[in-house]
């Protein structure tokens, strides 16, 4: 059984899929703070499989410990914490207590409960200002912002601990930017309020929820002077998560970059996602946003090496299958009808 925290957000639906389709055994747990369960509903439909679902912050180090146990689990994929940058400058502690304090609490129920096989989603966010491109897993960590920080002090920790003890397997991820759908547009990216990432702005913009993205800079060190960013399709992001759990048969920690070593443009990005749905995206260029590069793509050669795992997904197939979500589901989750597939429900 694999427990699988924030099971319920946009990565954690997608990795859900995959470790069913696997074969595996999910308990999925989460606050749903910034996430709906209906998500796990729609896996099960599409998997023809159930999980097992509990309703459990990971701060709660007695929930865990008891979905630990009484699960038997086996590994964790560790997905759950705050992801916006904005947000962490303006409440840092926020980030600190939910991400570092979170993942120390789960630490100590996982080795309460004696399961010290752990997958940890970072980001590429911990490179910070490249110093040269692509970006391999040797570039030196520099984060730029608390929620980065929060990902490179959580990458430190877990390195020392399995230094001190080799009986844990970790695997650190380091995510670029996930964005598309799985194809049967019935799980997707949902974010709260209006999105700070590209393709949902985009994306919204072309269902008519937006009037137009605005696309901060055009005067970047870039062929057409707009910023450049490995986008990967979420599938391909999930099926990595498999891998690396596959891989884990030593001790330590491998840390590896989840990324395409493609990188596009905001304008290559709109105009594929223009051709893809039929829809006019409008734009205007704005101002840089502050804290932004250039440009930041990844050296997948690393996993591939080590894992046999790359991307397979083109820009193309996210745009279409990231449309296909959200002209399905234009409020995404909410007022979600979709009730076929009831969770095997718990409260931590
Ligand atoms: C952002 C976060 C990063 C996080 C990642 C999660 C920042 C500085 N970085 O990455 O830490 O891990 O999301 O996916 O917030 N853009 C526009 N108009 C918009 C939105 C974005 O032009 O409305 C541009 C940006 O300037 C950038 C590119 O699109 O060049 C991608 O932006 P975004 O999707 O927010 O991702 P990152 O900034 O790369």
């Amino acid at each position: 059984m694999i427990l699988l925290t924030g099971g319920a957000g946009y990565i954690g639906s997608h990795v859900s899929v995959a470790l069913l389709d696997a074969g595996l055994d999910v308990i999925a747990v989460d606050n749903l703070s910034n996430s709906n369960n209906a998500s796990l509903e729609r896996v099960q439909s599409i998997c023809g499989r159930s999980l097992a679902f509990c309703h459990a912050d990971i701060r709660n180090e007695e929930a865990i410990c008891n979905v630990l146990r009484d699960y038997e689990v086996t590994a964790v994929i560790h997905l759950a914490g705050l992801k916006a940058v904005g947000e962490s400058n303006a409440e840092p502690m926020t980030y600190y207590e939910n991400n570092v304090l979170g993942t120390m609490r789960l630490l100590s129920a996982m080795k309460r409960a004696s399961v010290k096989t752990l997958v940890f989603s970072s980001s590429a966010t911990v490179y910070g200002i490249p110093a040269y491109l692509p970006l391999d897993e040797k570039h030196p960590l520099g984060p730029t912002n608390p929620y980065g920080r929060t990902k490179f002090f959580i990458e430190e920790m877990l390195k020392d601990l399995c230094k001190s003890d080799p009986d844990w397997r970790v695997g650190i991820l380091r995510y670029f930017n996930p964005v598309g759908a799985h194809e049967s547009g019935l799980i997707g990216e949902d974010p709260v309020g209006i999105p700070n990432n590209l393709v949902p702005f985009v994306a919204q913009v072309a269902v008519g929820k937006l009037e137009k993205v605005r696309v901060c800079g055009n005067d970047y060190d870039t062929p057409d002077g707009t910023g450049i960013r490995d986008f990967i399709h979420v599938v391909d992001l999930a099926s990595g998560h498999l891998c690396v759990l596959n891989h884990l048969k030593q001790p330590g920690a491998l840390t590896v970059n989840l990324g395409t070593g493609i990188g596009h443009s905001v304008l290559e990005v709109i105009q594929t996602f223009e051709a893809v749905s039929g829809r006019s995206v409008p734009y205007e260029i704005g101002e840089r946003r502050t804290g932004d590069v250039a440009a930041c793509y990844a050296d997948p050669t690393f996993a591939e090496k080590t894992l046999g795992w790359k991307s397979v997904r083109s820009l193309a197939q996210m745009c279409a299958d990231h449309w296909r979500w959200q002209s399905k589901n234009p409020d995404g989750y909410r007022g979600a009808q979709y009730q076929t597939n009831k969770l095997k429900f718990r409260v931590g």
